[in-house]
């Protein structure tokens, strides 16, 4: 057996409420045990075990917090769209059209360079501190390709999704129909054995509830769990399907009416937000404290893309979180964490407690607070997943 206790954490974030009555769970001068890849215990170091520990680190007071879970990412892609961005910031408009861009680009990728690109992308979310990463499919748009990029995506994540329902491929531009059968049947089989989730992108200028309905449900009958892109360029449908299905998640969801409100208030479903998206489009962002007060699970992702979120700091989204949307920074790390478990129905990650996964980061800071207090700022010290130190 392999035990490493790490002692002398300034401060100890486990969201594990048992701890101080808070959601954060916070322990002062706190030690964690982790042995076999799991956290075997957690608490202040006075009380830390001494027997059989084969390996001591000392924190020097630095703050400890669990890894981020990024529950939402389209990392299978080639090319950019740096372009688009700048004549967004020159005050062009966001559309979903500009998908088509890579995905002409990513059919055309070998599958070493997707690969190699989403490999890449996933070490830098590592690096800033990330330890679970969801990742999509829906820039290939063919049997071919959808299959390919989930087979990639699942090289080097368990949370696999498949978003063949991104938008319909030009291609199809004329008969969408027949691209909802595509989805619905060949293309669903194709890549069934590599994909966890379905999702469908149900918004202005991607696919109409009834056609998301239909995907998802096929989706349901083939064995995979739902969640659904809504509500993200304005309201609709989407929320409403989601609690509908019992989606795990429903994201982006910066256009929520009441009873879109009212609905989540009254179901499992985590209301994922992306602010990553708002800001490379220069759209309004949400205020959560609509969603916090009627007690919805809210989690933050970074919605890594080409077109609407190129980033994979997880430290950016929570920086933007509490500067233009009102979240707490407890509230913010929180969701950057647990929320994003729950979002993928884990309970595994994103806590710090006995038998969870010893997914980590040591931040070079006293406290939490410093990751929106110090925005831009890299203040990783240390990065661990499974037990083992990545960074
Ligand atoms: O999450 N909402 C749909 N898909 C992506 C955008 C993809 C793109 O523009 O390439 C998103 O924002
Ligand atoms: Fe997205």
């Amino acid at each position: 057996m392999t035990s490493t206790l790490i002692t002398n954490i300034g401060q100890l974030v486990t969201n594990d409420p048992t701890h101080d009555g808070t959601k954060l769970g916070l322990i002062k001068d706190g030690a964690l045990l982790i042995e076999d890849g799991v956290i075997a215990w957690a608490g202040p170091t006075s009380d830390a075990p001494t027997k059989q520990i084969k390996k001591t680190i000392d924190a020097e007071g630095m703050c400890v917090l669990p890894g981020y879970v990024d529950s939402h990412t389209h990392m299978i892609f080639a090319g950019d769209r740096s372009n688009e961005f700048r004549a967004r910031m020159l005050g062009e408009i966001y559309t979903a059209g500009g998908i088509a861009s890579t995905v002409e680009k990513t059919r055309k990728a070998s599958d070493e360079l997707l690969l190699s690109h989403a490999e890449f992308l996933l070490a830098e979310a590592n690096a800033g501190g990330t330890t679970t990463v969801e990742i999509k499919s829906g820039y290939g748009l063919t049997v071919k390709d959808e299959r390919r990029s989930l087979e990639i995506a699942h090289k080097i994540s368990d949370e696999t999704t498949f978003l063949g329902a991104h938008v319909v491929p030009i291609e199809y531009k004329d008969s969408p129909k027949d691209y909802v059968d595509l989805a619905c049947g060949p293309m669903l089989d194709a890549v069934q054995p590599h994909a966890k989730w379905i999702d469908v992108f149900c918004d202005k200028g991607a696919f109409g509830v009834d056609d998301a309905r239909r995907i998802l449900k096929a989706g349901i009958a083939k064995g995979l769990l739902p969640r659904i892109h809504a509500n993200q360029l304005q309201e609709g449908q989407g929320v409403t399907l989601g609690v509908e299905l019992d989606a795990a998640s429903v994201d982006h969801v910066s256009h929520l009416s009441e009873k879109d409100i009212e609905l989540l208030s009254t179901s499992k479903t985590v209301a994922t937000l992306l602010p990553g998206a708002e800001f490379s489009t220069r759209s309004p962002y949400p205020d959560v404290r609509p969603l916090l007060e009627a007690s919805i699970t809210v989690a933050l992702a970074s919605d890594c893309n080409p077109g609407s979120s190129y980033t994979t700091s997880m430290a950016f989204i929570i920086a933007i979180a509490v500067r233009e949307m009102h979240f707490s920074p407890e509230q913010a790390i929180w969701s950057a964490t647990m929320g994003g478990a729950k979002a993928l129905r884990r309970t595994d990650i994103g806590q710090l407690v006995e038998g969870a996964s010893a997914d980590f980061q040591i931040l070079n800071a006293p406290s939490y607070i410093h990751v929106a207090y110090r925005p831009g700022v890299n203040l990783i010290e240390q990065v661990w997943r499974n037990g083992l130190q990545l960074i």
